[in-house]
């Protein structure tokens, strides 16, 4: 275990970096995943919270849920792994790119900089009438729903089921994936697609792999480095 994290903290040193987060990555900051033993999707139906035709049938209920997620998050620090990433990019001499699944904005918080969100941010609202969007840090949100100044409902500017990825930052990951020397994929189950494609597109382009987690994950068999353990302990060693 110590010559991978070595292998791993050597390979950091230079050249193009991708982190690649998901959920696993907050859960030391007490944010829930999706799909571990307390996971979100164990609990609550993503069809009946996380898609466009559920807002349409009961926002109220939609709204609800991601209000109860943003009081959770609010209350939320982020952790020695988000802070080692914040780190690990300050130190970088080549380039580095944060991708991440993750709405709850705790990298921001950490004071990483070169942050692509995959599926949105739980802090900004889109209007379902004129399309406009804005930052809304209200916790609790009152009144539920809420609504834009032009008379529409406002939803959570992130990305439903059967949504597609924003483009630009489908563009920039990517393009980032196809141009890295090192990907990390930390904390996420790699399940959910395009995200998880990113570490197959950074393996064939030549990208040395790392995992950190504390489970088994599809993308383990992608990589030339895994370390398992959770992202708070692992990511500091890599400093
Ligand atoms: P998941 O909940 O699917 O997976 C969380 C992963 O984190 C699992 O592989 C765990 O083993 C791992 N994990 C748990 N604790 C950890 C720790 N302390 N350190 C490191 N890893 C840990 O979350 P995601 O892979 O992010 O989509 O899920 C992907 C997408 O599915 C989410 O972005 C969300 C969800 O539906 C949308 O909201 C669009």
């Amino acid at each position: 275990m110590e010559s991978t994290t070595e292998a791993v903290r050597r390979s950091l040193r230079a050249g193009q970096i991708v982190a690649f987060t998901g959920a696993g990555i907050s859960a030391e900051s007490h944010v829930p995943t999706f799909r571990g033993v307390d996971g979100l999707w164990r609990n609550y139906s993503p069809e009946r919270l996380a898609t466009a035709e559920a807002f349409a049938s009961d926002p109220r209920l939609v709204w609800e849920w991601y209000d109860w997620r943003r009081q959770i998050i609010h209350k939320a620090q982020p952790n020695s792994g988000h802070q080692a990433l914040a780190e690990i990019e300050r130190r970088a001499t080549g380039s580095f790119t944060l991708v991440t699944q993750n709405v709850d904005g705790l990298h921001d918080r950490a004071g990483s900089r070169n942050v692509v969100k995959l599926h949105g941010d739980i802090w900004w609202v889109r209007c379902t009438g004129c399309a406009a969007e804005e930052q809304n840090q209200q916790v609790p949100l009152k009144p539920l729903p809420p609504h834009c100044h032009c008379g529409a409902l406002l939803r959570p500017a992130v990305v439903w089921f059967g949504e597609a990825l924003p483009e630009s930052a489908w563009e920039r990951a990517h393009e980032a994936a196809t141009q890295a020397d090192v990907f990390m994929a930390i904390g996420t189950s790699a399940q959910v697609y395009p995200a998880a494609g990113l570490v197959q597109v950074a393996r064939q382009s030549g990208a040395h792999v790392a995992i950190v987690n504390p489970d088994p994950t599809p993308a383990d068999e992608l990589a030339e480095w895994v370390l398992r353990g959770p992202a708070g302990e692992i990511l500091p060693r890599l400093l």
